[in-house]
């Protein structure tokens, strides 16, 4: 987690934007491993609330800025980069469909999207994923999704996929840009 290696991964934009970021962990994460990256963080607004105090306690807040809305109504836009860690798998595809159609509309076509997900592996063997999946359809509605629900659930909400990097922990990012 301390070492994110996003932007060698994706060189060149910023800021970074965290979308639902809770209290803003990953971009400190982003923000302490790379000096030069600032950041933005969204959140519902009292989650909001939470990642300033703790991005200002960090000593971060002259890097990062933080704002509040509702990613099913309005996304910020003039970000370049929008990162989405752990929220598309709390949604069903009809409201995650939404949520990623508000993003793409807050986007430039030079903006890219970055999800970071479990990916659900294809076949029949077992896998941690597969038992997460059960536990968001419970628990929250949501869903783990494989590479290409991925694929299929981003280009009904107008991105194209560009790549998946997988990493050394159980997540994989999941890079899409603008249709
Ligand atoms: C599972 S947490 C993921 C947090 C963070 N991305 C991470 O990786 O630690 C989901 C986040 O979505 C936020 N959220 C839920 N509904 C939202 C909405 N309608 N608009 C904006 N954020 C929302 C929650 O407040 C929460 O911080």
């Amino acid at each position: 987690m301390r070492r994110w290696p996003l932007p060698t991964i994706l060189p060149g934009p910023e800021p970074w934007w965290t979308l639902a970021a809770a209290r803003g962990g990953l971009l400190a994460a982003i923000l302490e491993a790379n000096p030069g990256v600032s950041g933005v963080v969204f959140d519902l607004p009292h989650v909001a609330a939470m990642a300033r105090r703790q991005l200002q306690a960090s000593g971060l807040a002259g890097r990062c800025r933080t704002e509040a809305g509702d990613f099913f109504r309005e996304v910020p836009g003039g970000g370049d980069l929008y990162l989405l860690r752990k929220v598309i798998h709390d949604w069903d595809d009809e409201r995650a469909r939404v949520l990623l159609r508000c993003c793409r509309a807050a986007m430039t076509e030079a903006a890219r999207l970055i999800v970071v997900e479990m990916v659900v592996p294809a076949g029949n063997e077992p896998a941690y994923a597969k038992l997460l999946d059960l536990l968001m359809l419970v628990y929250a509605g949501g869903r783990e999704r494989t590479e290409v629900e991925y694929h299929d659930l981003l280009k009904s909400a107008g991105f194209s996929p560009t790549r998946l990097v997988a990493t050394a922990s159980a997540v994989s990012l999941i890079e899409a840009k603008p249709i």
